[in-house]
Parts: C-alpha cells; structure tokens; sequence
C-alpha cells in the first residue's frame, strides 16, 4: 500500500509498525504533497520509499501514474491528508483508497475542517460524543461509503487538545486493524486480526 499524508504522520508511523512483519502486506511508499511534512523525515528514518508529490504535480497524470505504478502500488490509505485526489487516480484504484476523518461523519467534514479545527467544532456544538471515521474515497471531501465508525464521549471539560489526544488514541488503535480486514475482504485473503 501506499500512505498520503501532508502533516506529522504518527498514523503512518503506527502503519509502518503495525505491518511490519505482515505475510501479505506492506506500507510500501509514502507520498506527502508538503516538503515540510514530518513524515516525509518519519518514513526516511525507517527505511520506507517516499516522495514529494508537490500540489502543482498532482495534475499530472503520467507523472503521478508513474509514481505508483513503478512501486506496484494496489491500495492507498489518506491519513491527513489536506487535498483532493484527482479523479484519474480514483479510477485506478477504485473503492482501493480509504480515508481517516477524526469526526463522526457526515458531521464536521469537508473542506477546511481538519486537526484541531474539528474538534474544536465538535466543543462548540456541545456535541456529547465524537470519534473516528474511516471511509472509502470520493471526488469530494469526506464523502464515500463509510467503513468503520467508532465513538468516544466528550466531557464536558474537553479541550480541542485533550479530546485530539483521545480520538488519535482510537485511530491508532482501529485504522490499521479496519484497513488489514478490507485488504482481506478486497482479496479474498485470511484476516490475520
Ligand atoms: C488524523 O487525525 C486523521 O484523522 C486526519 O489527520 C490526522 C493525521 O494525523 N485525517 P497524523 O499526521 O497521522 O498524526
């Protein structure tokens, strides 16, 4: 597989960790669109292929192509990633790509709401529960057939940080267990969680 990812990457990081020493599955290359990401320094440090596809070279379809197709990429997970995927890429991994929303969708998604933005929202609409979201991949943000949701009260006390701290718990914890069940479903393949 392939992980997208623009920021800190402490999912791919979990991901790395987690297949690690998986029979069938590997994270095989990491792709951030921002030169500053963290995880582009994360997947050098552990030896994993990665790359800088930069927003402007998302366009190009034979570049991008290229990218994925030379490292025998067969599924993509987004973990904070803050772009659109272009349509042609959808096409070639149809219901292959999945997403990670740390929000209870439809609630609190779309354009311009991620990282603390969300959970902030979530405070301010004295919503009680929150939690993470992971969906198959659209045309749009934050739409796509959902996967898996799980939810976790919030306090009343909770802060964007702390309620940032419990959901990237559960992230941590479900993601990479949620995508190893699809991957085995996708293939017919034996689950090994
Ligand atoms: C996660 O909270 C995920 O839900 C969202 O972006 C964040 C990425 O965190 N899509 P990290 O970079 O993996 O630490």
């Amino acid at each position: 597989m392939a992980m997208l990812a623009s920021g800190n990457g402490s999912n791919v990081e979990n991901f790395i960790h987690y297949f690690s020493e998986h029979p069938y599955i590997e994270v095989g290359l990491v792709v951030s669109n921002n030169p500053e990401a963290l995880v582009l320094e994360k997947a050098n440090r552990k030896g994993i292929p990665h790359i800088l596809i930069r927003n402007e070279q998302w366009g190009n379809e034979s570049f991008v192509k290229g990218i994925f197709s030379e490292r025998d990429i067969d599924y993509v997970v987004l973990a904070g990633f803050l772009r659109l995927v272009p349509v042609f890429f959808i096409d070639i991994y149809p219901g292959k790509i999945v997403n990670i929303h740390p929000a209870l969708l439809p609630k609190f998604g779309g354009k311009g709401m991620y990282g603390a933005r969300v959970h902030q929202a979530v405070i301010q609409a004295k919503e009680k529960q929150s939690g993470i979201t992971i969906h198959q991949v659209t045309e749009q943000y934050d739409e796509g057939p959902v996967l898996f949701q799980q939810s976790i009260p919030v306090d009343p006390e909770e802060t964007p940080s702390t309620l940032a701290q419990k959901i990237q718990a559960l992230e941590h914890h479900h993601f990479p267990v949620v995508v190893e069940q699809h991957i085995a479903r996708l293939w017919n393949l034996p689950r090994q969680s």
